[in-house]
């Protein structure tokens, strides 16, 4: 075989990550389950670089040098199993097989176990940056063994996004540890997206504004530290006005947000470590919330009234503007600052050592997540790898200390006036639960030793202690 690479399931993705892999000079052999979609690749791009097209897996993995490089780019789950099974007794000891979905990371340890006892690379790979990331340089972050970054690293940095010449691609560390990556990412992207939507709810409820309005307020926004493409993007979509009514396009839009699972996952996994992702959750249970139509349709009809302030109206529009702004800005951090200590918990929990900075590096481009204070968060980690949150790094402890008194009257307001703002307020009582001196832990201690003389810890004595609550009170070491 001639091919430097294959790419097997050319739905857009693989199509794209083909394109893109071709136009970087390579030759890549192409398969689909279905011939048609690769007849139409070589029919619409063929001249676009060097195509090796296949119609049966045999010839793919024939059409390949050796040791082989096969991206498998189909749905997560069983059509991964299923096309990985179809590969295997193709492929010869020391080939690799990359699995460029979206897969769960756990699935991905279980396939790498069982591909490394045959002698095979399996590269679980998060990929992000859509249709036009894989196309035009997506970030990449591969899992897997070492030696097989030797061969792909070369190949996956020359068609990653960059930023100040430097690839958006890195090995994150071994087996699972891309898509672990990818699905705090994904995790990030929905705590994001969700502060932008609660953002844009109260500049409309408080400026009665409108959503163009609204667009050149984050088009402005967009050049100050929250500069990033969901910023972009929001304004693109906010602006937007629907051709058929020409209402705004967010007006007929069905307000019922859908996940495909990958934030659902970072929140499961989130659980099990221990970690406190609440943005994020916060941003997963606000999108199951939308979707139940029934209840909020009988809440609504219950609690017609119970607006604190139907009738509200800001005042001071650039002041309550530049809150808004502020308060998104802190929330952010929170949010990453979180998903950075989900990274840094998996990475313990699985012997990953992912390097932290190495991760904000790549997500500085290609992502949907790309943001220009990644930079900062790539410094933040450069001069403290251990740092205990990103929360207490110079630059965020500044940007947060400064952001403090409008989160607060920003969240205040939006409970006064009865607008939703679960992100943005669960984001500043993390904040205050983190600075807090005494937090109120010690009484839910002393309720678990009084029900079930579960124990507790004093402040002032080694050990575990319990009282006899049901008896003379005396207490007594564990
Ligand atoms: C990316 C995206 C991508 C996915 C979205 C949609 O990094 O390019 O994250 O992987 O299309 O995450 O996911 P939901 O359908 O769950 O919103």
């Amino acid at each position: 075989g001639t091919a430097q690479i294959g790419v097997t399931g050319l739905a857009v993705m693989g199509r794209n990550l083909a394109r893109n892999l071709a136009h970087h000079g390579y030759a890549v052999a192409v398969h689909n389950r279905s011939p048609e979609r690769t007849r139409k690749l070589v029919a619409e791009h063929g001249t676009e670089g060097t195509f090796v097209p296949s119609e049966s897996l045999e010839d793919f993995v024939a059409s390949l040098e050796r040791p082989r490089a096969v991206i498998v780019m189909v749905k997560a789950g069983a059509p991964t199993d299923a096309v990985i099974d179809e590969l295997v007794p193709l492929l010869e000891a020391g080939d690799i097989v990359v699995d460029a979905g979206n897969a769960h990371y756990a699935d991905t340890r279980r396939r790498e176990e069982r591909l490394r006892e045959v002698g095979l690379h399996f590269v679980g790979t998060g990929v992000s940056g859509g249709e036009e990331g894989a196309l035009r340089g997506p970030s990449i972050m591969p899992g897997g063994s070492a030696e097989s970054y030797a061969k792909l690293g070369p190949i996956f940095e020359s068609i990653a996004a960059r930023v100040d010449d430097t690839p958006c691609c890195v090995h994150v560390g071994p087996d699972g540890a891309g898509h672990f990556v990818k699905m705090v990412h994904n995790g990030i992207e929905y705590a994001d997206m969700q502060l932008i939507a609660e953002a844009y709810d109260l500049l409309r409820a408080g400026l009665s504004a409108s959503p163009a309005e609204i667009a050149e307020i984050f088009r402005d926004w967009n050049s100050t530290d929250l500069e990033s493409f969901l910023i972009e993007i929001t304004a693109e979509v906010l602006a937007h006005t629907d051709a058929n009514t020409g209402k705004a396009f967010v007006d007929v839009v069905v307000d019922q947000a859908e996940q495909k699972g990958t934030g659902r996952w970072t929140v499961q996994s989130a659980l099990d470590l221990g970690i406190p992702i609440t943005g994020i959750a916060e941003a997963t249970f606000a999108r199951s919330l939308s979707g139940h139509a029934d209840q909020r349709a009988v809440a609504r009809r219950t609690f017609a009234d119970a607006a604190g302030d139907p009738d509200w109206r800001i005042d001071d529009r650039d002041g309550f503007i530049e809150d808004v702004r502020k308060a998104l800005f802190a929330s952010k951090i929170v949010a990453y600052a979180q998903g950075f200590d989900h990274i840094q918990a998996g990475s313990l929990e699985y012997d990953w050592t992912i390097d932290r900075g190495a991760v904000a590096t790549i997500w500085r481009g290609g992502c949907i997540i790309r943001a220009r204070f990644l930079d900062r968060i790539r410094e933040a980690y450069d001069e403290q790898p251990d740092l205990k949150s990103l929360l207490v790094a110079p630059y965020f402890a500044k940007a947060v200390t400064d952001g403090v008194p409008s989160w607060r009257r920003v969240v205040a307001d939006a409970a006064r006036v009865g607008v939703p703002t679960p992100a943005f307020s669960s984001s500043l009582a993390y904040f205050d639960a983190l600075r807090t001196e005494r937090l109120p832990a010690a009484l839910i201690q002393g309720l678990r030793d009084n029900f079930g003389a579960h124990t507790y810890r004093r402040v002032d004595a080694d050990g575990a202690f319990h009282t006899e609550w049901a008896g003379d009170r005396t207490e007594s070491p564990a």
